[in-house]
């Protein structure tokens, strides 16, 4: 049997880290370089650290809470970097067997990864840059029902993304009113010192990165109404909840009264009516 010719060949760039490899790093994976780990040890011992572990850790719990708290059964994770146990849709499989999960990622060898690890018949994966917001819309329509419930998950993305809050808000434009938005972004307005050096050291190392502000994160979830408790640290997201997965058990969370973290987490539902109103917290369950 032959191969694909020379001229379909993909090379990858190994010489300079990348994105995805140093978030896999920082998370335990083993998909990276040196170079990449290089940068991801710099990364662990500064405070951005704990701010991503507990992103990721409170978007898991956000996937829960909407199957059980409002049966939403379609997920988009956007940005979704190498699988790491548990994915949105390990956590969507312990509570429904009709839940579906469209992982997005610009990055070829993450898309390579996800497309062999994650064969579940409930799982899509696309290799599309999320500034082409109209090949987003294009892959949820061609898998998902636009008259149920579907959800946005953007954690620990939208901060290597200059263009972020306007791809959001197209995102929101398109969809269907109702449905819901997971956000985590870090910020630099906690542990300043710490997440301006960890976004230099990425920036030097060729990632972009952009801590934003509560009030620029906050005017990202406009038109949306945010579930208690709002615009909040991760690990302040309604901790009570952990434990509901039984990959909660894996490793001990942050305590909130005592940890501080550089970064803000929220799940909100875009306005049934079209009101582009000031966001705040709706009465949830
Ligand atoms: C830090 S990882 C976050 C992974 C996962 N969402 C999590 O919470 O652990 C960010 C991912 O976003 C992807 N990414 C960055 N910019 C992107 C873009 N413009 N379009 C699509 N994916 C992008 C990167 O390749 C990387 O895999």
């Amino acid at each position: 049997m032959s191969g694909p010719g020379p001229e379909n060949y993909t090379v990858l760039d190994q010489s300079s880290p990348n994105a995805a490899r140093v978030l896999t790093a920082v998370l335990g994976g083993k998909d990276y370089y040196s170079n990449d780990r290089v940068i991801a040890e710099t990364l662990t011992r500064s405070k951005i650290a704990p701010a991503i572990t507990e992103s990721r850790r409170f978007a898991r719990r956000a996937v829960g809470y909407l199957i059980d708290h409002h049966q939403v059964t379609q997920f988009v994770e956007l940005g979704c970097g190498f699988p790491h146990p548990p994915n949105i849709h390990d956590i969507a499989a312990e509570r429904t067997d009709t839940a579906r999960t469209l992982y997005i990622d610009n990055d070829r060898l993450v898309a390579v990864h996800a497309r062999a690890l994650m064969t579940a018949q409930t799982v899509y994966t696309a290799e599309i840059d999320l500034t082409d917001t109209t090949a987003v819309l294009d892959a949820i329509t061609a898998q998902f029902d636009m008259s149920a419930p579907i959800a946005l998950c953007l954690s620990g993305t939208a901060e290597l993304i200059d263009d972020a809050p306007a791809i959001v808000a197209a995102l929101t434009h398109a969809l269907p009113a109702g449905m819901w938005l997971v956000l985590t972004h870090v910020t630099a307005d906690i542990h300043g010192h710490h997440i301006d050096s960890a976004a230099r050291t990425l920036r030097a190392a060729g990632i972009d990165y952009y801590p934003r502000t509560y009030d620029d994160i906050a005017a990202m979830l406009t038109g949306y109404h945010l579930h208690t408790p709002g615009l909040v640290a991760p690990h302040q997201w309604r901790p009570e909840l952990l434990g509901s997965s039984r990959y909660d058990q894996a490793t001990e969370p942050l305590h909130p009264a005592v940890w501080d973290l550089a970064a803000y987490a929220a799940i909100g539902q875009r306005h049934r009516a079209e009101r582009r109103t000031q966001f705040g917290c709706a009465g949830d369950s």
